[in-house]
């Protein structure tokens, strides 16, 4: 790879203009009155997969949000990439919390990033490191290096559970093909700690409601003498975790992959400062499953989280009423061989059968996915250690993220290829959170060890 800095630094104000463009259109595909912003987003990113080189570029139409695919075939013998990326985002709110608007995309310097980092929704997730991958391609076709194949898979329908698209993968397993997969959307440990991710949890994730009284009754004349769907609640979810916070489902980790010893050893040789940590959180102490470190908590641990739970008054002042309905909204992060369409059976299993008699209880799953783990003697790892070596002048550390891409089991289930995760983002880029934001640096450093990574697979691969 000749002249990967030069034309970076040549071409990298126009980088970060064109990111920016695409920073301002709110495509939010969990809220439906965004429908045209996510559209008009797709249409975007088809130009700018022309504009970078591609042969061939489509929208497929689905049954949700489009999915841009382009490709570009440079001889049938070599290999070939298929990179993937999301280009719809999570809604922003609370918008009060945003220093800038979070569709005004702003550069700010941060403690983290000197160099100045894009505060905008998406600028880390996922628009900001799926574009990196686009401005790669540029530059390996633009230079006349492109070693392979290149197939870009671009959903919009990442942050809503993927759904067309794996319909579309399932439907399009020829066009698909592929050696390896390329995604960029998970992180790394710090800007002088290079790390890939060979692990993502899987997820399941459900909405309970619990139902007493046939309407909202005077908690002064029946308070006391019927079942409060709220206290119940409260106490239903409480019992989920004992005393040592392990989760009390039955059946909840039967299928759990317990590491070995010296898995474990090699995983905390990671470095990672439990004083900053908590710092960075504003809180003083950390909290979780006994006998296992943060970082194994946050990663080859399963967890239960109440996301959400409402119910009753929550207006202004005081209202004296018991509730006719509680409901919540809880995820349940899994690990590699928790299936997780069993642990959402036997989660509505076990809440129905918590439930005391006077209440009555409705399980409803949304979505959910495999977890994925990935070796690292595999050519594809090989290829992005290399690169990474090259661009930071540093071996990269194998990392398992607690983050979910609930696809990525189903690429290697579907197309039979590895996925490599090469994320470029901080943990404390503050993703699906306010003031969002990918520093510059790390944006650039991406476009820098995209196309090493090309060149190091290919040659791996004859
Ligand atoms: N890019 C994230 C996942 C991620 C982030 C993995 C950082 C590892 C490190 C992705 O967009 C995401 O938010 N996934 C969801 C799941 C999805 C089904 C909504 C998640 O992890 O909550
Ligand atoms: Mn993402
Ligand atoms: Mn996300």
């Amino acid at each position: 790879m000749k002249n990967v800095l030069p034309y970076i630094n040549e071409h990298k104000d126009r980088f970060l203009n064109e990111l920016i463009e695409l920073l301002k259109i709110p495509s939010i595909s969990a809220d439906s009155a965004y429908k045209e912003n996510v559209l008009e987003t797709a249409k975007k990113i088809k130009s700018s997969l022309e504009n970078a080189g591609c042969d061939h570029v489509e929208i497929c139409h689905t049954e949700g949000y489009p999915i841009v695919y382009g490709e570009k075939t440079i001889d049938a013998d070599l290999p070939t990439v298929l990179v993937y990326g999301h280009y719809d985002v999570q809604p922003p709110d609370p918008m009060e919390l945003w220093d800038s608007p979070p569709f005004e995309p702003k550069i700010k310097k941060t403690e983290l990033h000197p160099d100045g980092a894009i505060f905008a929704r998406g600028s880390c997730d996922d628009k900001g490191q799926m574009f990196m991958h686009v401005k790669a391609m540029e530059f390996m076709t633009a230079t006349d290096q492109l070693p392979c194949n290149v197939k870009f898979m671009i959903e919009g329908e990442e942050e809503i559970g993927s759904k067309s698209l794996s319909d579309f993968v399932k439907e399009n397993q020829e066009k698909l093909k592929n050696d390896v997969i390329l995604i960029s959307d998970t992180g790394m440990i710090a800007n002088d700690v290079p790390s890939i991710t060979t692990g993502l949890r899987g997820l399941s994730y459900v909405e309970v409601e619990i139902t007493g009284p046939n309407r909202d009754l005077h908690s002064g004349l029946y308070g006391g003498a019927v079942a409060n769907p709220i206290n119940i609640l409260a106490k239903m979810i409480a019992s989920l975790h004992d005393e040592n916070n392990h989760i009390t489902i039955p059946g909840f980790y039967d299928n759990v992959e317990e590491l070995s010893n010296e898995e474990r050893a090699e995983m905390a040789k990671a470095p990672f400062s439990i004083e900053e940590y908590k710092k960075s959180l504003d809180i003083d102490a950390v909290y979780g499953e006994d006998g296992f470190s943060t970082n194994e908590r946050n990663s080859i641990r399963p967890t239960l989280d109440v996301n959400g739970i409402w119910g009753g008054y929550t207006g202004e002042g005081a209202k004296t009423v018991i509730a006719s309905k509680a409901y919540a909204k809880i995820s349940m992060r899994l690990v590699p061989h928790q299936d997780w369409t069993e642990i959402t059976e036997l989660f509505s299993k076990h809440f129905k059968s918590i439930a005391p008699k006077g209440v009555t209880v409705k399980v409803t799953p949304h979505h959910g996915g495999q977890g994925y783990v990935t070796p690292i003697d595999n050519k594809g790892y090989r290829a992005a250690s290399k690169a990474y070596e090259q661009t930071f002048g540093k071996t990269p550390i194998p990392q398992r993220s607690g983050g979910s891409i609930p696809i990525v089991a189903l690429f290697e289930e579907e197309l039979k290829s590895k996925t490599i995760l090469m994320g470029f983002g901080l943990d404390s880029d503050a993703i699906h959170s306010p003031n969002e934001h990918f520093g510059i640096w790390n944006y650039l450093k991406g476009i820098e060890t995209i196309p090493w990574f090309y060149k190091y697979f290919t040659e791996m691969s004859q």
